[in-house]
């Protein structure tokens, strides 16, 4: 029996569709090698993401295509993600950063920054090179969640070095001035602050920049949107009826920016609050539906004492929330830069 060739595998692999970009592997380039040994093949694909929730249904479609083919005993599947990058973002800005994602919401307290935080680290969990920005001057949270609370900020080369927690690095005016003297900060020194938080930190390279927005639909949000391409925007909403007039009012401050939505998150389902707002006011605006974090005490206590309940309970419902967004979240983003017609916006 002849070996079977790296051609006939590769033509197998053109009838694998990537189920969200909806070409084949091969046009899309993502097998990067493919070694045959004794019939024995293996194909090492580049992801546009680790989070790839389709990760096990690609490595099923391939194995199916490759060991029809005669004289295949075996198929190996490899994966490694190069992140796919907002080319609006590339050659703009001083960091190497591929994506930004901004979370808001139209009300304060419905749980942006515990979103923002537990995505962060779940994205980090998954294998991707994750940065999260508290753009919250006035109510800076996001030391506290992550357990960086009095955390001093360290200097090189002239710019503040981000302390990292459970692989996420991070920045807030938290970390530079007390809590109560945040709230001096107004107008353009807002703004100021918040290019700062950008442009005066030592950023490493990253896959995804979680920025976590104050509450409402204000100054924070123009000063981002002026400052740097914002990818893709997230609003966090509650179960409840008035869910629908939050999600608006992000949605409409979002779309003002020309920032592109990737969706709506429901948080805090359960009895208290009920279910479904949140996916109420996404089929009504006409947005995604990114799905639900339930109201679980474990939540609040992982905020509180600074250990994320993706890494506090990883197998509780609400981490596997998390968990689920965080991949949801990365696919978009991937079909989004994906789309040739991306326009250059100059700001
Ligand atoms: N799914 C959840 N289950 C239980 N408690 C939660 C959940 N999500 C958030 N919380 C709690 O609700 C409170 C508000 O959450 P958080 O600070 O994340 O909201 P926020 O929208 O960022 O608020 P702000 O508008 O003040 O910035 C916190 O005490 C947090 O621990
Ligand atoms: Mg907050």
């Amino acid at each position: 029996m002849s070996e079977v060739t790296k051609e006939q595998v590769m033509n197998a692999l053109r009838t694998v569709i990537d189920p969200e970009l909806g070409m084949d592997l091969v046009t899309l380039k993502m097998v990067r090698e493919v070694n045959i040994d004794n019939g024995v093949v293996t194909v090492d694909v580049t992801l546009t993401t680790p989070a790839c929730p389709l990760k096990s249904t690609i490595e099923d479609d391939i194995r199916m295509a490759v060991s029809a083919l005669e004289g295949v005993k075996d198929v190996q599947v490899r994966f490694d993600a190069d992140v796919a990058t907002d080319k609006r973002i590339f050659g703009r800005l001083s960091l190497d950063v591929r994506n930004i994602i901004a979370v808001a919401s139209g009300k304060g307290g419905v749980g942006k920054t515990t979103v923002a935080v537990n995505l962060a680290v779940a994205l980090s969990q998954e294998g991707a090179r994750v940065g999260i920005l508290d753009a919250d001057i006035y109510g800076p949270n996001v030391p506290l969640m992550l357990g960086l609370q009095g955390q001093r900020i360290g200097v090189r080369n002239g710019k503040m070095i981000p302390p990292q927690a459970y692989g996420v690095y991070a920045i807030s005016i938290g970390f530079l001035v007390p809590p109560d003297t945040a709230l001096i900060w107004r107008g353009p020194l807002l703004h100021s602050s918040i290019r700062q938080l950008f442009n005066d930190v030592d950023w490493p390279s990253l896959d995804y920049m979680i920025v976590d927005l104050p509450p409402g639909t204000g100054d924070a949000h123009l000063s981002l949107a002026q400052s740097v391409p914002v990818t893709g925007g997230i609003i966090v909403t509650t179960p409840q009826q008035v869910a629908l007039m939050d999600a608006r009012r992000g949605l409409v401050a979002f779309q003002q920016l020309n920032v592109p939505v990737l969706g709506i998150i429901e948080n805090m389902a359960g009895e208290v609050f009920g279910v479904g707002g949140g996916e109420a006011a996404a089929r009504e605006l006409n947005v995604p539906f990114l799905g639900r974090v339930p109201l679980d005490p474990e939540v609040r206590e992982g905020s509180d004492s600074g250990t994320p309940i993706v890494v506090s309970h990883p197998d509780s419902p609400a981490a596997q929330a998390f968990r689920e967004l965080a991949r949801k979240i990365a696919a978009s983003i991937s079909v989004l830069n994906f789309q040739p017609s991306v326009e250059l916006k100059v700001v």
